[in-house]
């Protein structure tokens, strides 16, 4: 099932989100909704509060570069071992930690719960992350490349933050307006 997609100036997307507690078969419908509702607006990632469940849950399906015949397979450490990130998607999570390093990379973001706005953001350019599955697994990920980006990005979602609380000062001047229509109109 298709769900709303909760948008800027919704208070739901502001909240320190609870940690899932039990994996059960409503847990796993949201899951499945989540999906539908994510490749359903091409999103890339989406975050439980996002679908107005605060809970630290996230699914992320980063698709092949389509465009680029020959270009690399983006890779990933995943419990020891190299592999393509494609291996591990669509990637389901839990109550993740994620430890962010590397140098600070400026890359343009967007959201679904921010309709029309992209802004560039600077994070560090890998992360570790430890990712727990449904099924009690636990998937030990090191990475960088758009997976770390978008790990940075949807784990903010678990805490209560969006991608333009982390713009420059310039950029949130600019920004102002659009979203001040954005969460009148939400
Ligand atoms: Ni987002």
């Amino acid at each position: 099932m298709i769900l709303p997609i909760t948008q800027y100036g919704n208070p739901v997307l502001r909240v320190q989100c609870a940690p899932v507690e039990q994996v059960d078969d409503s847990l796993k419908q949201l899951v499945a909704d989540m999906l539908e509702t994510m490749y359903e607006a091409n999103g890339i990632g989406l975050a439980a509060p996002q679908v107005g469940h605060n809970i630290r849950l996230v699914v992320i399906d980063i698709p092949e570069d389509e465009e680029e015949e020959d270009a690399e397979p983006e890779m990933a450490t995943v419990n020891g071992e190299v592999k393509p990130i494609r291996d591990i998607m669509p990637l389901v999570f839990i109550n993740p930690t994620i430890e962010p390093y590397g140098k600070q990379f400026l890359f343009t973001e967007g959201c679904l719960s921010v309709r029309n706005i992209r802004a560039n953001v600077a994070r560090p350019d890998h992360v570790k992350a430890t990712l727990p599955q449904l099924d009690g697994s636990v998937l030990e990920v090191d990475c960088g490349g758009l997976l770390a980006r978008c790990l940075q990005h949807e784990c903010d979602h678990l805490n209560g933050y969006l991608f333009v609380d982390r713009v420059s000062s310039a950029a949130k001047i600019t920004l102002k307006k659009k979203l001040k229509r954005l969460a009148e109109g939400y």
